[in-house]
């Protein structure tokens, strides 16, 4: 914490050996009263979980497992688009600790090639005034090996190690993620999404590519043209038709 960088962002941490999920701790701090930039971190989640009510495997002391409460004074419609500015501030802060270039997959996979190093789970606690804490969970596979993952995942996940060849320092990740994480916030309250929605396309393993995209009632096969001021993907499929896509599991094919 002495050598973070950030005036907001990480001045009130949390830090744990073992809990549940950060995630189930930072909405209950939140509902507390906790600060805008309050941070949780554990070693080790017991019930890690991702989006769409998936186990996300976090094992102990390999990994960054942290959620960051922000309390931005936006529109719950706008929720979505810090999941994109994380998103970025998590590749620049990987370019800038291991020199990798990772690529994101909308809304919120961190990608090497096809496998994933990275999950953000972003959730709401509203109310009829707005947004009273968004909760940006962050999931990074940092020093697994292969044999770390769950068969299952091996040849879908990856870690920073993996693709670097090299063991990674989490303490120092942590404190670039949270630096980049405060700069694209304040550059998103200053001037809106438009520059993040550049800087997010630059690093996007989306657009421009044939995609399927299940969603819970329909799935749908097109070009990935795009995402909108909202954050929103959309997607144009054979007949020419514009869909805008809001969630939804995306394959690259
Ligand atoms: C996803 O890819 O589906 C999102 C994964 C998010 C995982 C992180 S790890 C820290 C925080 N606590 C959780 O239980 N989940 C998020």
């Amino acid at each position: 914490q002495a050598d973070l960088k950030t005036k907001k962002i990480g001045k009130r941490i949390e830090y744990m050996e073992q809990c549940a999920s950060t995630q189930i701790v930072a909405h209950q701090l939140a509902q507390e009263g906790a600060p805008d930039g309050t941070v949780v971190i554990a070693e080790l989640q017991t019930e890690g979980r991702g989006r769409l009510m998936r186990k996300w495997d976090s094992a102990k002391g390999q990994g960054i497992w942290m959620s960051i409460i922000l309390r931005p004074d936006v529109p719950p419609h706008k929720a979505p688009q810090f999941t994109l500015v994380a998103a970025v501030a998590i590749v620049r802060a990987i370019q800038s600790v291991t020199g990798l270039e990772a690529s994101i997959k909308w809304p919120n996979d961190i990608l090497f090639g096809t496998k994933k190093a990275t999950g953000i789970l972003t959730e709401l606690q509203s109310d009829a005034d707005g947004i009273q804490a968004l909760i940006i969970g962050i999931g990074v596979n940092v020093n697994q090996e292969r044999e770390d993952f769950d068969a299952a995942v091996q040849d879908i996940a990856t870690s920073l190690r993996l693709e670097s060849g090299q063991p990674i320092n989490r303490r120092e990740l942590v404190q670039e993620i949270l630096h980049f994480l405060e700069v694209y916030t304040e550059l998103y309250i200053e001037k809106g999404f438009a520059p993040l929605k550049i800087l997010w396309e630059g690093h996007s393993a989306t657009i421009g590519k044939a995609i399927r995209a299940r969603m819970s009632r329909e799935t749908l096969e097109g070009i990935a043209e795009g995402i909108t001021e909202d954050g929103v993907l959309q997607l144009r499929t054979a007949d020419g038709k514009l869909h805008g896509i809001y969630s939804a599991d995306i394959e690259l094919k």
